[in-house]
């Protein structure tokens, strides 16, 4: 099974955040997939951002699903509260979960799509087991905790071996890559079975604007599928 037509998911983390509803709306009109909120506790990741509160309150500013990437130490305690502020899709980290069968079954349970994200170090065997309850895996490429870090280039081997896991379940997975994505690297994660990419720094940064950075950023990731 080839990897689907490329996702491309904003990270709010470079947003303005005096005025997360409006970049909020600005990103569904520039042509985004989905929305990801980075849920950093300032303990498993030195940063500290968004509560369930603030992504409630942007929920009816745009009509694209919302995800919540928890990194964060104990995901269990907050499952229900991000889903009920409106996140479709839950990602916890392998590395927080005591008990990952339980916290994706959980996750559910509660009506949202599950995801697992590996840190760098992380191997892919953390899922093996259980990827039977994941909707979406996400291979990190920078170390979490914060926007406009470099690329992990030696991450596309890892990349390549959750493709392979992912098409020999037989289970409809994302492949998601979070982390210094650009238009310099975002090949390289697509070529090696990317099939959703989160950028936060290169949209926002784009001289020509969220729309231009979208849409290049699908075609370089397209393309890259195509020669792959
Ligand atoms: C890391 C964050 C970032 C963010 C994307 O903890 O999760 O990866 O989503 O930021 P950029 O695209 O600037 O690396």
């Amino acid at each position: 099974m080839s990897p689907r037509p490329p996702l491309i998911v904003p990270s709010v983390l470079p947003a303005d955040f005096s005025r997360l509803g409006d970049d909020v709306a600005a990103l569904e009109k520039a042509g985004v997939d989905r929305i990801q909120w980075d849920v950093m506790d300032g303990h498993f990741v030195p940063n500290l951002t968004f509560g369930p509160d603030v992504i409630a309150a942007c929920r009816s500013r745009a009509a694209v699903g919302f995800e919540a990437h928890l990194m964060v130490s104990n995901p269990d305690d907050l499952l229900a509260r991000y889903v009920d502020a409106g996140c479709e899709l839950v990602i916890v980290h392998a590395e927080t979960c005591t008990h990952l069968h339980k916290t994706l079954s959980q996750i559910r349970a509660l009506g949202a799509r599950s995801g697992v994200a590996l840190n760098p170090a992380t191997g892919i065997e953390a899922v093996r087991h259980v990827i039977d309850l994941c909707d979406l895996l996400l291979v990190m490429t920078v170390n979490p905790g914060f926007g406009g870090q470099a690329y992990i280039a030696t991450m596309e081997p890892k990349i390549a071996e959750a493709r392979a896991l992912i098409d020999g379940s037989g289970f409809d997975i994302e492949l998601e890559v979070d982390g210094g994505i650009s238009p310099s690297t975002i090949a390289g994660a697509a070529a090696a079975g990317a099939d959703v990419l989160v950028a936060g720094s290169a949209l926002f940064r784009d001289p020509e604007g969220l729309e231009h950075a979208v849409s290049d950023l699908r075609s370089r990731a397209v393309a890259a599928q195509a020669a792959s």
